[in-house]
């Protein structure tokens, strides 16, 4: 299972690439504003400074929501560096825009993902990674997790080779089961990806090791 983080602060990306364990990053336009990144120049800088952090695949969000406008936003960020994932949102134009850049080999991340419908529209449109939102399908009373489930069902029947990038992660529980139900990858905030850390029969234990070395020393 791959693991992103999905925020846009170096520090936190920096730290989770320091741990060696971290696969990629996945940003959007909220994350940015989050770390207060806007305007063009400022957004693009900062896509570059992450390519520089990490060694893998970095999502980066096209603004434009009709298909001419997809391409262009998204060619200039591919072009940025062969780590950029053009990432589309869940809409028709999205779509065509998807199966554009997949003919031309460029990686893409269909993102707004809340049906298992909307996940095999962008397999066959050749997606790399497809977002389903499960915390946000949680804050709405639907199961999330029920949604990697059916879209891991459908791609394994046709062999779809797009990747489930399971996203708005909110803890730890949703990673474990997540890799549970197969998913190939999670995007999550770093406190997620710390929680893996955590059993205090770990830290007891360690504590115990270390005070009897010391008693036969
Ligand atoms: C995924 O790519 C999105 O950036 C993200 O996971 C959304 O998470 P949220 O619902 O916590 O905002």
């Amino acid at each position: 299972m791959k693991f992103f983080i999905d925020t846009a602060n170096i520090d936190q990306i920096r730290e989770a690439q320091a741990l060696g364990i971290l696969d990629g990053v996945t940003t959007n336009p909220s994350l940015m504003a989050k770390e207060g990144i806007t305007g063009a120049t400022n957004i693009i800088n900062h896509y570059k400074a992450i390519c520089e952090v990490v060694d893998g695949d970095v999502s980066a969000e096209v603004i434009a929501t009709d298909f001419e406008g997809m391409i262009k936003e998204g060619e200039e960020l591919a072009a940025l560096n062969p780590q950029i994932v053009v990432k589309l949102p869940m809409i028709a134009d999205g779509i065509k825009a998807c199966k554009y850049f997949s003919d031309k080999g460029i990686k893409t991340n269909v993102t707004l993902v809340f049906s298992a419908g909307q996940a095999l529209l962008a397999a066959k449109a050749g997606a790399t990674y497809v977002s389903p939102f499960i915390g946000r399908l949680d804050d709405v009373s639907t199961d999330g997790l029920h949604l990697i489930s059916e879209i891991r069902l459908i791609y394994d029947n046709y062999g779809f080779e797009t990747q489930i990038l399971a996203a708005s992660v909110r803890h730890t529980m949703h990673i474990i089961d997540c890799a549970k139900l197969g998913s190939d990858v999670m995007t999550g905030p770093l406190s997620s990806i710390k929680g893996l850390l955590k059993h205090p029969l770990t830290d007891i234990g360690l504590a115990k090791f270390l005070e009897d070395y010391k008693k036969g020393n």
